[in-house]
């Protein structure tokens, strides 16, 4: 099974691009605070609800799924105010 991390798959290009691995085949596992992003786009998905910064948690992550094999960076603030 191919898995690829998408921290900020809760977002709209990130929940996006996870619904286009599930598609193709690719299982997402997604990392996303939910600062902005939203919990429906999270739904009978793998996900992780912490901050990209949270160093332990992405080795958990990691350690809990030996198959992933790429890693799609989509957390961010977009809004600037
Ligand atoms: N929306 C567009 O049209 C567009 C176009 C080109 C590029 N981009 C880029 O794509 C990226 C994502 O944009 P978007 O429109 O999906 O924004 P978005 O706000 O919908 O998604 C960003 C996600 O990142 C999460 N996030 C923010 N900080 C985090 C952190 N520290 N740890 C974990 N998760 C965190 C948020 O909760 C949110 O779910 C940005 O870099 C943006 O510049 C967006």
């Amino acid at each position: 099974m191919v898995k690829v991390l998408i921290a900020g798959g809760a977002g709209y290009i990130g929940s996006t691009i996870a619904s286009a691995g599930l598609d193709a085949g690719i299982t997402p596992v997604i990392l996303d605070n939910l600062v902005r992003g939203r919990r429906e786009f999270t739904q009978g998905r793998t996900f992780y609800e912490g901050d990209i910064a949270d160093g332990a948690l992405v080795d958990r992550i990691f350690s809990e799924h030996p198959e992933i094999s790429a890693v799609v960076h989509c957390a961010a603030l977009i809004v600037v105010p």
